[in-house]
């Protein structure tokens, strides 16, 4: 699985992909990040990649030839892959996006920055538009290590959990299941002498009723 990410501020994903889990996916080739900076797609020697609206209005709005160019420049032929931008008019993100992606060979994001991004990136260039939430981000740069990071967990190898348990084999077609976990102590004792006790069920050994507790208590996340 391939991920390109397209930004005008390369440096904001460094630290977040050289640590845990994903360097390590990175590290044994399970996934690949490519960062590309926008500017480097510029029609001028400045490095220009917005410029102001047509009618007038607030701020400035990225351009469509940059982002035509780099996505032309980073998609692989022949390959199963997707262009996804990222604005918070777009469609709601979900675990059963993050499913459908992690099938993809390369999944190339678009990060949206400034008041905007030119409307012919969404109509002709993205496959998807996609939204993390009913909320407005200063960029799509979040976004897009939320969605790398959410595809990536599901990238066959990169968590080294137990996804073909019992439980997660019965919900699988309806989404993933999460449930409340508990470890040591058995009892925990605050200052105020208050006593916070894990359930009796997770300690009584017997696996059938925990997972019958943990189906109980467990949300579906689509
Ligand atoms: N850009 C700004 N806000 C956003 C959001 N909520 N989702 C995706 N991209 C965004």
């Amino acid at each position: 699985m391939r991920f390109e990410i397209i930004t005008i501020f390369p440096d904001i994903f460094k630290s977040y992909f050289s640590e845990s889990l994903i360097k390590k996916a990175k590290d044994n080739d399970l996934i690949e990040i490519n960062i590309h900076d926008l500017r480097e797609y510029s029609e001028n020697k400045w490095g220009d990649v917005d410029g102001k609206p047509y009618g007038g209005g607030r701020g400035m709005v990225m351009k469509v030839e940059p982002i035509y160019k780099a996505v032309k420049d980073v998609r692989l032929e022949g390959k199963n892959s997707k262009v996804i931008l990222f604005t918070p008019r777009g469609t709601d993100y979900t675990q059963k996006k993050a499913t459908e992606y992690s099938k993809l060979d390369q999944l190339i994001m678009i990060c949206g920055r400034y008041e905007g991004v030119d409307e012919r990136v969404k109509t002709h260039i993205a496959d998807e538009s996609i939204s993390i939430g009913d909320y407005v981000l200063i960029g799509g740069e979040i976004p897009a290590m939320a969605v790398l990071e959410s595809v990536s967990r599901l990238v066959p190898g990169v968590v080294g959990i137990d996804n073909e348990g019992f439980l997660e084999e019965r919900v699988r077609d309806k989404g993933m299941i999460e449930y409340p976990q508990y470890s040591r102590p058995e009892v925990f004792t605050t200052d105020d002498g208050e006593k916070w006790s894990v359930p009796e069920v997770l300690l009584s050994g017997h696996h059938k009723n925990i997972e019958k507790w943990r189906e109980e208590k467990g949300e579906i996340i689509k």
